[in-house]
């Protein structure tokens, strides 16, 4: 599944109410750190493991009704187009040793008056985004909000409480240039970080796009160094990658202004295998999540290869560890309910999964 983040149209258009245009466990909140100055967030870490968990049933979820979020794009926004079934709403997860702090918007925007709040990935962290953008304008239906488009970044700006929330489209993080033998990605160079640094909270994510081949590799050669290979291990590439942003981290953010996050890896669910329903090829027929916390399809093995190189970097970098949550949803994607008719097992409904996301994002923050 792929599609670009610059559909359609788009435009510097201010939007105030009614907008019709668009023409983002046992999962531990890790604290990777030498850095002890940042206290607030160990406690967290230390009082109760948000990661470790199961999703209940709960009445009073979702937290906004889709259908009066005006920004959610066709790929995402599984009622409009048709998805019959609620049950997949109504899930809260659950940590085994504490609860989850109910997201509350209007803090939020208080809080972050005067903020510049980035994601920076690929269609996961647009799926992520727009679930942000979705509970903050649930909680300030009336605020005037300001959209946009630069370059690779799209900004949705909450005018009253001046709280911008950006998406930085980057499949990889690092660079691909177009030379004269082609389009080469260069593991060891990431130069929108630039541009990335400026921001006071940034949330990184990248992994669906490293094992694309074929005409959806948007890259023909990689490079390392003065090296240029044809193609490499797509695991030792995704490390090398996640290695120059680490390295990135270290050198260049400031972190009393700018706290960074990594999300986890987002699973798909296209192998009943993984869920005890060997045969089923989609999330076709999926309505309600797993129950208990384990999943039996295991751990993605590039999560190995994301707590490596978080536990690398010397500066504070805060995992969102989404990934055995996600698992246990394989009834909270689109499936076939979206815009453009494929099946999709990738990403997510909004409202829905992300929502959570950003309740664990919301927890970090706050505390
Ligand atoms: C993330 O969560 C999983 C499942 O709860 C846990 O096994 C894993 O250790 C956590 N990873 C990190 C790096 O905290
Ligand atoms: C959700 O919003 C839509 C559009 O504003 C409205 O028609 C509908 O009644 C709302 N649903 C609920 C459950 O509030
Ligand atoms: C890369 O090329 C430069 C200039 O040609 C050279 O100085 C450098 O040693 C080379 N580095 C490696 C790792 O080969």
């Amino acid at each position: 599944m792929g599609f670009g983040i610059q559909s359609s149209c788009y435009a510097v258009v201010t939007i105030f109410m009614v907008f019709s245009c668009y023409c983002i466990a046992h999962t531990r909140h890790h604290l990777y750190s030498n850095d002890r100055r940042s206290s607030r967030w160990r406690k967290l870490e230390r009082n109760c493991d948000l990661s470790e968990g199961s999703w209940v049933f709960d009445e009073s979820y979702p937290l906004y009704n889709s259908s009066a979020c005006p920004f959610i794009r066709k790929e995402f926004d599984c009622i409009k187009y048709g998805r019959p079934d609620r049950l997949y709403l109504h899930y809260r997860w659950q940590p085994h040793d504490c609860n989850l702090p109910r997201f509350d918007g209007e803090e939020f925007l208080k809080r972050f008056k005067g903020k510049k709040i980035m994601f920076i990935g690929d269609s996961i962290s647009l799926n992520h985004w727009q679930s942000l953008v979705c509970m903050l304008h649930a909680a300030a239906p009336e605020a005037a909000i300001l959209l946009e488009t630069e370059d690779s970044i799209t900004t949705f700006t909450f005018q009253k409480y001046d709280v911008s929330v950006m998406l930085f489209n980057s499949q990889y993080l690092v660079d691909i240039e177009k030379e004269k033998i082609g389009r080469v990605m260069k593991l060891d160079s990431m130069k929108n970080g630039d541009i990335w640094k400026e921001m006071d909270v940034l949330i990184f994510n990248t992994w669906l796009w490293w094992y694309r081949k074929g005409i959806k590799q948007p890259w023909d050669y990689i490079q390392q160094g003065n090296i240029t290979y044809r193609d490499m291990d797509r695991m030792v590439a995704f490390e090398k990658g996640l290695t120059t942003w680490a390295r990135w981290v270290d050198s260049d953010v400031e972190p009393s202004r700018t706290k960074v996050f990594f999300q986890g890896i987002s699973p798909s669910h296209y192998n009943g295998m993984e869920w005890n329903e060997p045969g089923e090829r989609n999330c076709a027929k999926q309505t309600q999540p797993m129950k208990g916390s384990t999943y039996p399809g295991g751990w993605p093995r590039a999560m190995n290869v994301v707590s490596k190189v978080l536990s690398s970097i010397t500066k504070p970098v805060y995992l969102l560890n989404v990934t055995t949550l996600s698992q246990l949803r394989k009834d909270a994607h689109p499936s076939s309910y979206n815009g453009f008719k494929g099946m999709d097992c990738t990403h997510w409904c909004i409202a829905g999964l992300p929502d959570t996301w950003n309740q664990l994002l919301y927890a970090a923050l706050i505390h």
